[in-house]
């Protein structure tokens, strides 16, 4: 029905001229052809030029790196605020008429600011009015649109069953779109898998502003959708997802250790451990440097946080023959719900009501992140190496995530995802920026950083987490194709990234959706 209505006002703006070349000539094309299609009220009830007295908080309202809050960076000509799909399809065919770039934003979390930044004359499609959630609990799945959080998502289940859970990632502002489109993974990955393991069906607008659902847009692109990028095929707009059982009791605990506590040796036979753990239990590590009296000086501190699905005295025999050195008893373990785990996760208190989960706008730090693969433990001479460089910064913060359980279970091609079997462990380093001026020095120190890590990382390639974005890895320039992009491509992607090239050329072979590091037709 939609797709009906689409083409017949396809046919309607052919008739309208092409706007002039100018940023605000596109503009006024840009506005012109969605206002011939859509009306005078609903333009200007949905669309955001520079000078609508609410574009500068529409556009801060997701930023999730204040590092691109910074008045030098590009901004949109336009933010259009659809709350239909009839209303992205004339978007993108307005667009397209008007040699505008497209940028695509759901919860705006994209560490390189990729979903509202462009260097070229650009509009972002903000789904943040798009954000509905329809659980089935007979069929155990529920429709997510994209533009609804994480955090929603998970309050939205617990609404409805207290053991019924998602496995997507901790932070509860998280955006569904760009989340379940790039892997997505949190404390439940080594049960479930990654959110993208789990999504079952999903509709997206095409380049030539076709919906299609799964069976429509075929097995190849939904394939590439899971874990290959939404901003590279077409403006997801909801997915289908699996629903997965929780129990009624699950076990959280966080012990922390500094250097003189041993923290080293703890760390060193974690890096082992963790993987081998059963599926139920996830021990992740936070690793940070504090300057407290209390710690005697500068020092490191190692947090081993876990939770268990299961309760406190399952889970105190697992610890007890699998990581005594931890010394943890039946005290340092809180039993809670899964849901309250979920804000435990996301740094709120669990006496906080669940409302927090809800989607808000709220200020963010200026950081650079990177992320490397673990295959071997990292000896004890590369981490007391690591140490030292972590001392040589204000706010490291470092967070090791193990993989293992279902994560190796999953064949590296089922999805985009490539990073399976053989990993120990995945790491995500990030520098507070703190000031613009200070800001070389702590890009310089993370760049550093990651040279140092080389020989106890992953190789050839060196692989990267996509959701993690790093453009440091290598960006497209110009039309600079495939060749180009292996840089970046085969990091995120591995063996995966030439049938995502493919996928591509089928179905955007004119490269309409593109941005630094999307993926070029082959
Ligand atoms: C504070 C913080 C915590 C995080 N925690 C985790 C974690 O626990 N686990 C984890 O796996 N990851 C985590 N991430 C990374 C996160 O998964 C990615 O940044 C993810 O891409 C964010 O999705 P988004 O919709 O919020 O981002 P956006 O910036 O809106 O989008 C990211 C990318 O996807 C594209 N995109 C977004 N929506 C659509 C759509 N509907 N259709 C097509 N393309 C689209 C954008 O154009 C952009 O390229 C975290 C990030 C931050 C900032
Ligand atoms: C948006 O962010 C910029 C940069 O921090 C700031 O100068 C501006 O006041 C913000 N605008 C609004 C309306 O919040
Ligand atoms: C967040 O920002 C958006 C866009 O400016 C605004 O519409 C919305 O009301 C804000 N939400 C809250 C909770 O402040
Ligand atoms: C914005 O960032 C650039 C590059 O990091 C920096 O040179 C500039 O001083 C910043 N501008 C403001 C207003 O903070
Ligand atoms: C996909 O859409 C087509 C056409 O609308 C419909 O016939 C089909 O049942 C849909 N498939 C699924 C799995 O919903
Ligand atoms: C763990 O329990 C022991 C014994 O009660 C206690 O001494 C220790 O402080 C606890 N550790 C944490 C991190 O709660």
């Amino acid at each position: 029905m939609e797709n009906l209505v689409f083409l017949t006002v396809i046919v309607l703006i052919s008739i309208f001229p092409a706007a002039t070349s100018s940023s605000a000539g596109l503009e006024q094309g840009f506005l012109q052809c969605f206002q011939a299609i859509l009306g005078k009220s609903t333009t200007s009830e949905l669309i955001f030029t520079k000078s609508s007295s609410s574009y500068e908080s529409l556009l801060n309202s997701s930023i999730r790196n204040a590092r691109f809050l910074n008045s030098s960076v590009p901004k949109p000509n336009l933010i259009v605020t659809p709350d239909s799909l009839f209303q992205i399809q004339v978007a993108l065919l307005c667009s397209k008429k008007n040699g505008l770039q497209v940028r695509v934003r759901s919860g705006g979390h994209d560490y390189e600011g990729l979903s509202y930044v462009s260097h070229l004359p650009f509009i972002i499609i903000d789904l943040l009015n798009l954000r509905s959630i329809t659980i089935n609990m007979d069929e155990e799945s529920a429709w997510v649109q994209s533009g609804a959080t994480v955090g929603e998502l998970y309050y939205a289940i617990a609404k409805k069953s207290k053991v019924h859970g998602f496995p997507a990632g901790s932070c509860s502002t998280i955006g569904v779109g760009g989340h379940l489109s790039g892997g997505g993974f949190g404390t439940v990955f080594r049960k479930y898998g990654l959110a993208s393991d789990n999504v079952i069906d999903a509709q997206i607008i095409d380049v030539n502003g076709k919906i299609l659902n799964r069976t429509l847009m075929g097995e190849d692109l939904f394939w590439a959708i899971r874990g290959g990028g939404g901003s590279s095929f077409g403006v997801i707009t909801a997915w289908k997802i699996k629903l997965v059982h929780v129990p009624s009791t699950v076990t959280v605990f966080d012990v922390s250790r500094t250097l003189d506590q041993g923290a080293t040796d703890l760390f060193h036979k974690w890096q082992t451990v963790a993987p081998k753990l059963p599926a139920e239990l996830f021990l992740h590590t936070v690793v940070g440097v504090s300057n407290s009296a209390s710690h005697g000086g500068k020092t490191v501190v190692v947090s081993f946080t876990g939770l268990y699905l299961g309760t406190a005295e399952n889970l105190l025999p697992l610890m007890r023959n699998n990581f005594p050195e931890l010394g943890l008893q039946h005290n340092n373990f809180t039993q809670m719900t899964w849901i309250k785990s979920v804000l435990y996760f996301a740094g709120y208190s669990i006496d906080e009501s669940l409302e927090v989960l809800l989607r808000k706008n709220q200020t963010s730090s200026s950081f650079k992140a990177k992320s490397d693969y673990v295959k071997e433990a990292i000896p004890l001479v590369g981490l007391e190496g690591l140490w030292k460089m972590l001392l040589l910064e204000n706010s490291p913060l470092l967070i090791f995530t193990p993989y293992g359980g279902i994560m190796s279970e999953i064949s590296e091609s089922e999805i985009p995802f490539p990073h399976r079997k053989g990993n120990l462990y995945g790491i995500q380093y990030s520098v507070n920026l703190v000031s613009n001026e200070e800001a070389p020095n702590h890009l310089d120190w993370i760049r550093r950083l990651y040279e140092y890590l080389e020989p106890f990382v992953s190789k050839l390639p060196r692989q990267a987490y996509f959701n993690y974005r790093d453009l440091d890895l290598g960006v497209n320039q110009g039309n600079s194709g495939y060749e180009n992009a292996k840089s970046w491509g085969l990091k995120y992607f591995n063996e995966n990234f030439e049938r995502l090239a493919l996928v591509k050329s089928r179905v955007d072979p004119g490269n309409f959706f593109r941005d630094e590091q999307s993926i070029p037709p082959l």
